[in-house]
């Protein structure tokens, strides 16, 4: 753990109650100029403390600070038992997750990062993740069986949904698992996965979800039309940790529920895809329908001109009208 991070716990601990820089330095084995350090970025970081002579320093707010033992002590009456893991950046969260999972890391193993450096998007497209974001990834052992693994994702943005929603927050899902707001992206989800062969069944599901939270100066031109972030259009400056606890505990009751669905009235309710013709790539031919219903698995059903229907399973479906 950082001096910073020490610091941060320390105070949180001490809940409210002043701390000296001389008793903080010795409980925590470093210099006094060091916890001074760790005072000025814990500060340049949103932290709101007190600091009064020959008292110390109170933590008055720690603002979108967060220590992965405060998600996981909100988290103890999960079914899950959730192990926390963050970092200050990383290339990738669902990445650094995969090798976790490849070297035996149970179900319930989350991977947060303040910035992204190389965040990925679906089909292969790059997830811009600067600070000031929510990136996260968790890891699932389901036991499932793979026609169940859209449903999942499906559950996924239902989770992400229902967590906003507690927060104050109408956001609309798009077919399969993005969320906007007012026409714009806030969240993208992506699972990456592991087959088993010999088992024929999932390995382990890694669901990585990004949301903008606050808007970043430096966004790409062409992402300007089409992407927005929480505080921009709704004037609230979440709290990290709110949000990561409600995705978290959402989306293991959904998925624990999948054998009844009870995502799909969530999913449909709140989709700006149905009732909307959707431009989608089927067999590799460019068509559009209009978007009428969702399958079981999450697939979208769509209507012809022609009264047929089909239901689309991969790739994305883009709302024209
Ligand atoms: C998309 O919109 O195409 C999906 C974006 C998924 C982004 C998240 S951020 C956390 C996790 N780590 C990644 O590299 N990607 C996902």
């Amino acid at each position: 753990m950082q001096t910073k991070d020490k610091v941060l716990q320390a105070l949180l601990q001490a809940e409210g109650r002043y701390l000296s820089g001389a008793a903080l330095a010795k409980e925590l084995g470093c210099s006094r100029t060091a916890v001074w350090k760790a005072i000025e970025q814990l500060k340049a970081d949103g932290c709101e403390i007190e600091a009064v002579t020959n008292r110390g320093y109170s933590l008055q707010n720690a603002g979108d600070l967060f220590l992965p033992v405060q998600l996981e002590k909100r988290l103890t009456n999960a079914r899950t038992s959730y192990q926390i893991h963050h970092f200050p950046e990383l290339d990738s969260t669902n990445n650094r997750l995969k090798e976790l999972a490849a070297a035996g890391a149970p179900a319930g193993t989350v991977v947060i990062a303040d910035r992204q450096t190389a965040g990925k998007g679906r089909l292969g497209k790059s997830f811009h993740s600067p600070a000031g974001g929510m990136y996260l990834s968790v890891l699932l052992r389901p036991d499932l069986p793979l026609t169940d693994m859209m449903a999942v994702t499906a559950c996924t943005a239902s989770a992400v949904y229902l967590a906003l929603a507690d927060l104050g927050i109408q956001s609309q899902i798009k077919w399969v698992n993005d969320l906007f707001l007012n026409g714009k992206k806030i969240c993208g989800i992506l699972s990456e996965g592991a087959f088993n062969a010999e088992l024929l069944k999932m390995d382990y599901l890694i669901i990585g979800i990004g949301i903008n939270l606050t808007p970043d100066p430096n966004l790409p031109e062409e992402l300007r039309p089409i992407v927005t972030d929480i505080l921009t259009d709704t004037g609230l400056r979440l709290h990290r940790a709110d949000l990561i606890v409600g995705i978290l505990l959402h989306l293991e009751q959904l998925i624990a529920e999948l054998p009844s669905r009870t995502y799909l009235p969530i999913y449909k309710q709140n989709s700006c895809t149905l009732g909307h013709h959707v431009q989608f790539l089927s067999n590799g031919t460019q068509k559009t329908a209009l978007a009428v219903d969702f399958a079981d698995d999450a697939g979208l059903i769509v209507e012809h001109d022609d009264g047929t229907r089909e239901t689309i399973r991969t790739g994305t479906a883009t709302p024209i009208d």
